[in-house]
């Protein structure tokens, strides 16, 4: 018996085509954390390579480990927010005209301090292929200038507080001479406010 060895060069093309296949498609996104600033709108960004269409696909944004983790759901055309985390109702959207593209960027609009944290990326293809990637976002926020006050405490000793508002994360205030040198004594007071904004402020003794 002769084996026909004709077909053979077929097969290898063929089976490396298939395992090549799925390992060729990528989702990709940013190389390192995203920073938005409070109040205003961010894109967390991430595509197919190759730019093949996810307009088919199940795109899902969500926060992992978080007990009402849905941020965004797109599945069969649409977006389906259902069951979503509250706080992200009507501020989280891919880019409809985007995704034939393969790009599954989702934009966060009016960024609060809570959004802070670590989102991942979840796509199902039709043949059952999935992609995930996680992204990384970090929230700031640049507070007021520093307001200094006089103030006499209860012995009478007057001192010079010093507080500014509206910060994220927790700043430094550092109290300085002239010469620059440290004069801060006291632990600075910390406040947060309702938008998880923080105020800081110190006191100096003169
Ligand atoms: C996909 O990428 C290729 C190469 O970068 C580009 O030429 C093509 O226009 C892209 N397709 C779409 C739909 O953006
Ligand atoms: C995806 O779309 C967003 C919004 O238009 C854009 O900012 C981003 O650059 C796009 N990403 C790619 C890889 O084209």
């Amino acid at each position: 018996m002769k084996a026909d060895w004709s077909m053979c060069p077929y097969l290898i093309l063929l089976i490396l085509h298939q395992t090549s296949r799925s390992e060729m498609f990528q989702l990709l996104g940013p190389a390192g954390p995203v920073i938005a600033v409070v109040g205003e709108d961010v894109v967390l960004p991430t595509h197919l390579k190759p730019n093949i269409s996810a307009e088919d696909m199940r795109i899902e944004w969500f926060r992992p480990q978080h007990r009402d983790p849905l941020v965004h759901l797109y599945l069969l055309g649409e977006s389906r927010n259902e069951p979503q985390n509250p706080s992200y109702s009507g501020r989280a959207a891919l880019f409809p005209e985007e995704l034939r593209k393969g790009n599954t960027s989702l934009r966060l609009s009016r960024v609060q301090v809570s959004d802070e944290g670590q989102y991942s990326c979840y796509i199902q293809s039709k043949s059952d292929n999935n992609y995930r990637i996680m992204v990384s976002l970090e929230v700031r926020a640049v507070g007021t200038e520093p307001v200094i006050f006089r103030e006499a405490d209860e012995e009478g000793e007057v001192g010079l507080l010093c507080e500014s508002k509206g910060w994220y994360p927790q700043p430094d205030l550092i109290w300085q001479d002239s010469e620059g040198h440290n004069l801060t004594t006291e632990k600075p007071e910390i406040l947060r406010d309702s938008l998880n904004l923080i105020a800081i402020r110190t006191r100096v003794v003169i």
